[in-house]
């Protein structure tokens, strides 16, 4: 909870490259909605990108690309903190703390990190397995309640509420009794997985090395047409019943998006274009996707052309972090015994 009675949001994306439709739907179209109602922080969480290498130059780019992101997309720097972790330290002093309260049975479950890691185990950073911990160590230095993510972070969430609940446990009789809230995901089921054009059970992503798996939110307008164009679908007809989407993961990739988009029941869409073939769909799936993502593209190139309004941007958003977290890691410190 913030002084002024609202309750927090913290959320974060990784300057790893370009931000895609995977991104918007399932994380910073709902970051903006959430801001008029709750004290919302926005970090672009540098110090998780380098978990796996990064060349400098690119992770410099990077992260004022995920800060324009933020802006283009509406987050609205007098409403929310927009901010980059590194420039907060109190997040790797607390990500060593948890370090120290996250058991090593618990980071063994983490999906993410077997996916990531394959079968390169011995050979991938410590950092890449220990990452969950800077997480939960994101989230509650600012004692934050909600946290809205797609739905690949809802076990780093459960992670991060073991944390918080084992913390509180721990140091019970030393001032740690319901200190840190159990924060909870905020998830949007109908844009929480969006997939790649390319395979529909795997989900977009920035690594992907073909870009024509996903949107990018710098693509021109030619650009997308071609992507979803070419994107992947059946030989059979749209269907009429949802059940029918089934076995069909890119078709249902596809009007997943269609629906987050216009808002629309997947429902509405099937009757509107069940029995006919994919070209009129496709092209109105290119227009809605033109129509929700130019503006945001023309917003893009307006902030590269203004990199010290970004600069201001950001260095506003980490004095503003830094006086929301400095009293809390300064009470977690003290509840520990150092200091
Ligand atoms: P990342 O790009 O991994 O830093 O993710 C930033 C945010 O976007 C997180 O909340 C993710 O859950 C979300 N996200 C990333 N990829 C997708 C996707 N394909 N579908 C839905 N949400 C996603
Ligand atoms: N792990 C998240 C991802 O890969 C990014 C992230 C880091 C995050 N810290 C966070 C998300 C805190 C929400 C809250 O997408």
């Amino acid at each position: 909870m913030s002084s002024n009675n609202k309750k927090r949001v913290f959320s974060g994306v990784q300057p790893t490259g370009s931000l895609h439709l995977g991104n918007y739907l399932g994380a910073i179209k709902n970051f903006v909605n959430l801001q008029n109602d709750f004290d919302c922080l926005y970090c672009i969480v540098d110090l998780h990108a380098i978990t796996v290498w990064q060349n400098p130059e690119d992770l410099r780019a990077n992260i004022l690309d995920v800060a324009s992101a933020y802006l283009a997309c509406g987050i609205d720097p007098t409403k929310s903190t927009i901010f980059v972790q590194s420039a907060v330290p109190y997040h790797a002093e607390l990500s060593w703390i948890f370090n120290c309260i996250s058991r090593v049975g618990w980071l063994n479950r983490m999906t993410q990190f077997k996916e990531k890691a394959g079968k390169n185990k011995e050979k991938v950073s410590s950092g890449l397995y220990t990452y969950p911990n800077l997480m939960a160590a994101d989230i509650l230095l600012y004692l934050a309640d909600l946290v809205p993510v797609g739905d690949d972070q809802k076990q780093h969430l459960e992670l991060t509420r073991d944390i918080a609940q084992k913390f509180n446990n721990d140091y019970s009789k030393f001032g740690g009794k319901d200190f840190f809230p159990i924060p909870e995901p905020l998830i949007f089921e109908e844009s929480s997985r969006v997939m790649s054009l390319r395979d529909g059970t795997k989900k977009m992503s920035k690594s992907e090395t073909s870009s024509m798996t996903r949107i990018e939110l710098r693509d021109e307008n030619d650009l997308i047409i071609k992507k979803i164009s070419k994107a992947k679908t059946d030989p059979f007809p749209i269907p009429e019943s949802i059940g029918e989407l089934d076995n069909r993961p890119e078709v249902k990739n596809l009007l997943n998006i269609f629906s987050s988009l216009s808002e629309e029941p997947i429902l509405n869409i099937l009757n509107n274009y069940s029995g006919k073939q994919f070209s009129d769909f496709k092209n109105d799936l290119s227009d809605l996707l033109i129509n929700r993502l130019s503006p945001i593209r023309q917003e893009l190139i307006k902030i590269d052309n203004d990199e010290s309004f970004l600069r201001e941007v950001l260095n506003d958003g980490a004095i503003k972090a830094k006086k929301k977290s400095e009293k809390n890691i300064k009470e977690i410190k003290k509840i520990i015994g150092l200091g």
